[in-house]
């Protein structure tokens, strides 16, 4: 990531703090890294988001229910998963800046791949051999790092001990929110009429003590998951394993509306400790190709450790056929995070004006913008204006997230709506007096239309979809 701060990248942080959509988290205090808040638009692009990936895996299958279940776990489900001992990254220290550095990512900026099996001692030997060509991303110094240590990425507390022990036997923060599913799948089976093959989805926050803190919402220490686990047979994996490949890569074509050139798929040649198959949908970010979301299949692997830990059978009897076995997994696991950051990116535009000015426009698919609709008087020191205004407004807050605005002029309040990528606004004129119309502007094309008041919200509903 070592052109993470592209110009484009900068234009949209800056973009995303200026105009309510991220800001850094606990900014009057000096920030906190890898940490991020969304602001009034970022929670409203965000829950659009979630919202259309509950619809997709959801509401439009019946064999998929949802789940909401707690961060916090009973700490042995983290040893079962093998996340206590293998959620590892190689960490290194510039010895000049003594920033921290994952040793893999430093490796892969000069075109050298390691393997994420790979011991400590077999990274330390490639950093070794690629000494003379290892830069400091922070400080450009050459060559001069601390020995690779695998750091374990789990966030640990003390929940439930009130001792000064904790340490010893702490609970952890979900590093992942499958797992909170895999420990229920006897729950839903018993409380559902679902049978394999069925899945589990949840949205919900993870946690991980990410090493690399200057990649923006791109990768941070409290992130959110969209996860669903989907139970097979074993015979049937592979097949189910292609069909959520397919799904999940329409997903973002047809729902999110990405163009496909933007996207590529990634197959992960080393594969983690759970995989039996690792493919990653990667969107072009303006810091290059990187991992949006992972499918994978899991085998039967997450049941049988969680067996295994917990002394309980987690074996399926098909009722059809009374055969037994261990289901095996296939995973959709996608960073909401990244997505609202890869929507950014690909509705960010900026275009010039025939009066020579420029414009910034995110231009979001209807569904997904923060405010579908602004409503404006023409001018903030007519009453009579501003008055019939407020009514509109009023009418149509009952069916879209709508804005009021009566600051500024008119321009103004039209590049604003533009920057937060608002699909429609509507503004209130002295011919509104007369005759109860209001003209409608289209965010793209900038056109204006007369309609009756009458007509607005359905007509807004059908534009927005
Ligand atoms: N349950 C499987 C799993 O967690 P993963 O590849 O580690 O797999 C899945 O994570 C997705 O979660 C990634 O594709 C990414 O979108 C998101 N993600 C992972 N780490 C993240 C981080 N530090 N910040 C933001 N999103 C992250």
């Amino acid at each position: 990531m070592g052109n993470f701060m592209s110009n484009l990248t900068q234009k949209i942080i800056s973009l995303a703090k200026r105009r309510g959509f991220v800001f850094p988290s606990s900014e009057i205090y000096g920030g906190f890294a890898a940490v991020y808040d969304y602001g009034p638009y970022g929670v409203e692009l965000a829950n659009n988001i979630k919202k259309i990936w509950w619809e997709e895996m959801v509401q439009k299958n019946e064999n998929i229910v949802g789940l909401d279940s707690a961060i916090f776990m009973h700490p042995k489900i983290w040893e079962a998963s093998g996340h206590v001992s293998s959620f590892t990254d190689p960490l290194i220290e510039c010895k000049q800046c003594h920033i921290r550095i994952r040793a893999d990512h430093l490796l892969e900026s000069i075109g050298v791949f390691a393997d994420e099996k790979m011991s400590e001692e077999e990274i330390n030997n490639l950093l070794e051999e690629n000494k003379e060509k290892l830069q400091c991303p922070h400080c450009g110094t050459r060559g001069n790092f601390s020995q690779a240590k695998n750091f374990n990425l789990l966030v640990k507390s003390n929940l439930g001990n009130f001792t000064d022990d904790w340490k010893k036997e702490p609970t952890y923060l979900r590093g992942e929110t499958c797992q909170g599913i895999y420990v229920n799948f006897k729950n839903v089976l018993n409380s559902t009429r679902q049978k394999i093959p069925f899945g589990i989805a949840q949205v919900g926050k993870s946690f991980r003590n990410e090493i690399t803190a200057r990649q923006f919402i791109f990768r941070q220490r409290e992130f959110v998951q969209m996860e669903m686990q989907f139970f097979v047979q074993p015979e049937e994996a592979e097949k189910f394993y292609n069909l959520w490949k397919e799904k999940r890569w329409n997903f973002y074509i047809r729902k999110i509306g990405i163009k496909e050139e933007n996207l590529k798929w990634h197959r992960h040649e080393n594969l983690v400790f759970y995989a039996k198959d690792a493919w990653d949908i990667e969107y072009n970010f303006p810091f290059g190709f990187k991992e949006l979301e992972g499918i994978h299949n899991r085998g039967d692997y997450d049941l049988t450790q969680h067996s295994k830990f917990s002394g309980q059978d987690l074996s399926y009897r098909d009722p059809r056929n009374g055969k037994k076995y261990v289901p095996y997994i296939v995973e959709t696991s996608a960073g909401l995070d990244r997505i609202l950051l890869a929507v950014l990116s690909e509705f960010y535009e900026e275009e010039e004006l025939e009066n020579k000015e420029e414009r910034v426009v995110l231009k979001f698919p209807p569904k997904l913008a923060p405010i579908k609709v602004a409503v404006f008087p023409l001018l903030k020191n007519k009453p009579d204006l501003v008055k019939k205004a407020r009514e509109v407004f009023d009418l149509l807050k009952e069916e879209f997230m709508a804005e009021f605005d009566d600051s500024d002029n008119i321009g103004k309040r039209y590049r604003r709506q533009d920057e937060i990528g608002t699909p429609y606004c509507v503004t209130i004129d002295f011919q509104t007096l007369e005759d109860e119309t209001v003209t409608i502007r289209d965010r793209d094309t900038m056109k204006q239309e007369r309609i009756e008041i009458k007509d607005l919200a359905d007509i807004l509903k059908e534009k927005i979809g």
